[in-house]
């Protein structure tokens, strides 16, 4: 065993959470009825005149902002030759693209349909606006949000919520919308003995942060204090938005629950535009609704007041690569794999394993684990890996390498591991990339019989042997995740489940959109080898499948009539809409009309 993790074993846990990976080509975006019941966009003659938004913009301190696609400096109308160059160079980098207003974070969601801004395409070719806002509000206060619901509740107007913009749906643009954007929302403050307002608890240790903070940031701020937090693995999503809306999953929830489970108080924007406190003690449904129903649903969430906890110590961090050289050998190795993770889980190990990878080399029957256990030794973490080590080791069909080592904290795990050896992120510079992906929550349940277990590993090699796909397998439920299932608007099936496995498959930039719909049919077919193995089990609304058959059980279980009621108290002319999320069965598919009118 070396004391230390091989240099080439470093960053590939980075590079593992940049294989997820963006979805779908969406439906064509219809702007042509002007039908009163329908939504107002940019293009119809119902959209607010000039002086209308002249108007708005100076009750806002003048913060409404013109938005163009961000590769429209490198295309004729808009060329500027500096401004393109720097588009060139940061095209890729995930803070880039947060900063922009109207960038999202894999390019495919600033298309609508074929009308598209390319950076592959020459300077001459047209530049749309595609699916890009028209314009966005650069909100820094609650009242800035309050004005902009209003506006657009006052005007009948397409409203969408931008923070990072790494939703998989593209949920946080839509063509010809106004946008509330919160990147700017940058507010930190610790407590040491945090109460919600008007509830009588045990203070504990939290942070309260604006909307727009994202990981990154937040991490470091923590890390300052002496503690940790349940975050993102991957460090650019937003900290207060549709991450903790809609679960959160984190490497360390298996330690301390689901983001979700650990925010304790929110500050939001009603679709009505005043501004409430919702916590366990008031606002008690919309509370419920906030931790697990969804982001751009419920309101306008302008701060999260998020759980802190104690530093891990004594972290073991196992890195693991085993080849197979044939399938049954290869179905061998995943099925004592699989089997182990009651147990692991029970002794408290979590992280991530890869099956086939492009970006990292990976062969179709190699399988890749990174995982941590925090606050126990390596002997004891060696001991409980044992059983499945010792099996590598005498197959003669197998070939294994890897390592157990100590970390002193979950900070060091962080920078090393996560952000590719660096002490900060900034410079990690892997976004999202265009591409379609779909996954399913695997029970504890499964684990019980090796025949399901080997069913499961029969399906994760099919699916890699019939698609060009990745899959990832997130170990990040199991232990402080199965929780109650009422405790709040998380869907059921994460308490349930021990993995998330995701299958992701990409497109080039510029892909057509017969290819980019193959992607996406072919990731809707492989994940559905893995529903027909776990009926009754759902999957996560963040990382999911954009065409996912039977939407409302598989993102919110038995909570979706109590988040149906919610919604339609809180926002009942549905101001909040977005793709598959609470409610939206009323709408078009563009989401602008009633489905009837259609
Ligand atoms: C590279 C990458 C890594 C990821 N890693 C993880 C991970 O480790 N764990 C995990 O659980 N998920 C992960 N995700 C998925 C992530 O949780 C979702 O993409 C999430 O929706 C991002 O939220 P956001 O606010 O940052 O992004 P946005 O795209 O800006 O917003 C997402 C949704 O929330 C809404 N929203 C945003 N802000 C607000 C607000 N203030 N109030 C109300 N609604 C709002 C938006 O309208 C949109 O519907 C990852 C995604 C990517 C692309
Ligand atoms: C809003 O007002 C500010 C300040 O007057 C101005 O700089 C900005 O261009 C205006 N926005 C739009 C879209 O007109
Ligand atoms: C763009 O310019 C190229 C080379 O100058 C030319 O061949 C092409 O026809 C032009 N395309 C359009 C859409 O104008
Ligand atoms: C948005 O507002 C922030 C300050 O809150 C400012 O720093 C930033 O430049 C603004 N961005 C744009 C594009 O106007
Ligand atoms: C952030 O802090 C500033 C200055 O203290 C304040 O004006 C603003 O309202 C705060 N924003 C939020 C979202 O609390
Ligand atoms: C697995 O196979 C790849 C390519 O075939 C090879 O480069 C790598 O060294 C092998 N790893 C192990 C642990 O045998
Ligand atoms: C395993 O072996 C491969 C190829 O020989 C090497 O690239 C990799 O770094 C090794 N992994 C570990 C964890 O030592
Ligand atoms: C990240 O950017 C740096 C500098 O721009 C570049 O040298 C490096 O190759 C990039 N890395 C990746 C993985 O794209
Ligand atoms: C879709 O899957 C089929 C086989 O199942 C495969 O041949 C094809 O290449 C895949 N298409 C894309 C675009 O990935």
């Amino acid at each position: 065993m070396s004391p230390r993790v091989s240099c080439s074993s470093i960053a590939i846990l980075a590079l593992v959470l940049q294989i997820l990976i963006l979805a779908d080509a969406r439906p064509r975006a219809s702007l042509d009825h002007d039908h009163p019941s329908c939504l107002c966009t940019a293009l119809q003659s119902c959209w607010p005149d000039p002086s209308a938004w002249d108007t708005f913009n100076s009750s806002i301190d003048g913060r409404l902002i013109e938005v163009l696609p961000p590769a429209a400096p490198c295309h004729e109308s808009h060329f500027d030759e500096q401004a393109c160059q720097i588009v060139r160079e940061k095209w890729s980098s995930p803070f880039w693209r947060s900063d922009q207003p109207g960038a999202m974070q894999a390019s495919n969601w600033e298309a609508s349909g074929d009308q598209s801004c390319l950076i592959s395409s020459p300077r001459n070719s047209s530049c749309s606006q595609g699916s890009v806002p028209v314009y966005a509000v650069n909100v820094s206060t609650p009242s800035h949000v309050q004005s902009a619901v209003k506006f657009a509740s006052a005007k009948n107007i397409r409203l969408v919520i931008k923070n990072t913009g790494h939703d998989f749906f593209g949920k946080s643009t839509a063509a010809g919308s106004l946008s509330i954007w919160t990147h700017h929302m940058k507010n930190m403050s610790f407590h040491h003995d945090f109460v919600a307002k008007r509830c009588s608890v045990s203070p504990v240790s939290a942070v309260t942060v604006g909307a727009g903070v994202q990981w990154e940031e937040l991490y470091q701020a923590v890390f300052k204090q002496g503690k940790v937090i349940v975050g993102a693995g991957g460090v650019t999503v937003g900290a207060a938005g549709g991450y903790p809306q809609a679960a959160g999953h984190s490497p360390i929830s298996p330690a301390f629950g689901l983001a979700a489970d650990n925010v304790l108080e929110y500050e939001v924007v009603t679709a009505a535009g005043d501004l409430v406190v919702a916590n366990g003690c008031q606002n008690k449904e919309l509370f419920w609704a906030l931790r697990g129903g969804g982001g751009g649903t419920f309101g306008v969430v302008v701060s999260a007041t998020h759980r802190t906890h104690p530093p891990l110590t004594n972290l073991a961090f196992a890195v693991y690569t085993i080849n197979a050289t044939d399938r049954s050998s290869f179905l061998d190795l995943l099925t004592n794999f699989a089997v182990i993770h009651p147990s692991l889980s029970e002794a408290g190990w979590s992280g991530y394993f890869l099956l086939s990878s492009q970006s990292l080399q990976l062969s179709r029957q190699t399988l890749l684990v990174l995982y941590i256990l925090p606050n126990k030794d390596v002997s004891f973490a060696k001991s409980t890996l044992a059983p499945f080590l010792d099996y590598v080791e005498k197959h003669p069909k197998l070939q294994g390498n890897g390592s157990v080592v100590s970390l002193s904290s979950f900070q060091e795990y962080y920078s090393q591991f996560l952000c590719g050896g660096q002490n900060s992120c900034v410079n990690s510079n892997g976004s999202a990339s265009p591409g379609a992906l779909s996954s399913r929550l695997i029970p504890k349940s499964l684990f019980d019989s090796r025949k399901s277990v080997e069913q499961l590993s029969d399906a994760l090699i099919s699916i890699l042997e019939r698609y060009p796909a990745s899959i990832l397998g997130a170990f990040v439920a199991g232990g402080a995740v199965a929780r109650p299932r009422d405790e709040n608007a998380v869907n059921p099936a994460w308490r349930r489940a021990l993995l998330l496995a995701i299958i992701s498959s990409g497109w080039s930039d510029g892909a057509s959109l017969e290819e980019q719909r193959e992607v996406a049919r072919n990731v809707s077919a492989a994940n559905k080898l893995l529903i027909d193995l776990t009926p009754g089990s759902g999957t996560y609304i963040n990382e999911a499948d954009f065409n996912e058959p039977d939407w409302q059980q598989s993102f919110f279980g038995e909570h979706y009539p109590r988040l149906q009621a919610i919604k339609s108290k809180v926002d009942p002319s549905g101001l909040f809409r977005c793709h598959h999320c609470v409610g939206s069965e009323k709408w078009s598919d563009d989401l602008n009309c009633p489905r009837s009118s259609e």
